[in-house]
């Protein structure tokens, strides 16, 4: 066996919902570049635009739909008419910084209703879709480190990023035998809108580069790796599992480097 094509995408489509912005931009990016035909979708219509025309600019294949994980009919219709999905790539998340005495039932709604159920719906409906497609499929959702170790004021957020990833173990258990792989990253700090926050307080921002083995944020040029490999025939074994793409933050406690 040749393995020269073993993160070819060539012949696949992938469907990247998040991909006006951030990570799902550069995943959109990645998976065109190696070959798939990307539908990019967003609830942002603008910035999905600007993601399609970065692809075709590069010679890829991009078609837009318009997507929100907050209206169920919506994210129905986001296969409407698709002849296959190969890829489900899902990035959508909120986070308000609260501490846990401070949080309203609001705010709680707010990042639950987009993280869990939102990202929920969207699994939901693109397993009901790879299972009777027959043909199997990979979905790649976006956890975070949040799912394992927190800091003050994260625990709602960090509550939806470990409960989607059991929400993805058990869908990995339940698509198994329909050839539908499923699986999460967990990113430790990228540089994005989402993060623009933290990287406007100095402290904070250089807290966080040093807290990593490789003491350094993350760029979103750095997830489409992990996004190739999970979506091709390079993890053909790969499921259930979450891939930590954090610079080691999860590996070591960055307390102190010992005089050694
Ligand atoms: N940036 C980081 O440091 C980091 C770290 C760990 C995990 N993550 C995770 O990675 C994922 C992507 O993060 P990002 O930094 O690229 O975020 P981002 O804010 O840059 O992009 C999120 C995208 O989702 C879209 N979106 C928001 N609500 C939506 C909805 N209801 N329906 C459809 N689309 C909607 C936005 O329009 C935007 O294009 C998230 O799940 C996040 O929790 C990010």
């Amino acid at each position: 066996m040749s393995y020269k094509n073993l993160f070819s995408l060539e012949g696949k489509t992938a469907v990247v919902v998040g991909a006006a912005s951030g990570i799902g931009q550069a995943a959109a990016k990645g998976l065109a570049d190696f070959g798939a035909k990307v539908i990019v979708a967003d609830m942002n219509l603008e910035g999905a635009n600007t993601t399609a025309q970065m692809i075709r600019e590069a010679g890829g294949t991009a078609e837009v739909r318009i997507a929100n994980l907050s209206d169920a009919s919506s994210v129905t219709a986001l296969f409407d008419g698709l002849e296959k999905v190969d890829v489900m790539v899902c990035t959508p998340a909120i986070n308000v910084r609260k501490r846990l005495l401070d949080y309203t039932d609001e705010e709680f709604d707010k990042v639950v209703g987009l993280n869990l159920k939102g990202n929920f719906r969207l699994l939901r409906e693109a397993g009901r879709f790879m299972k009777n497609q027959g043909s199997g499929g990979s979905i790649i959702v976006f956890s975070s480190i949040r799912s394992l170790v927190v800091e003050p004021g994260q625990g709602i957020y960090a509550a939806t990023k470990a409960g989607v990833l059991q929400i993805v173990k058990t869908l990995a258990a339940e698509l198994a035998e329909y050839g539908v792989r499923v699986n999460a990253i967990g990113p430790g700090v990228v540089n994005t809108p989402l993060t623009a926050p933290i990287k406007a307080n100095k402290e904070w921002y250089e807290a966080y580069s040093r807290k990593s083995a490789l003491g350094r944020w993350a760029e979103v040029d750095e997830m489409v790796g992990p996004v190739i490999y999970l979506a091709s025939q390079a993890s053909s074994f790969v499921t259930g599992t979450i891939h930590f793409v954090d610079g080691g933050w999860t590996a070591i406690d960055g307390r102190f480097t010992p005089p050694l």
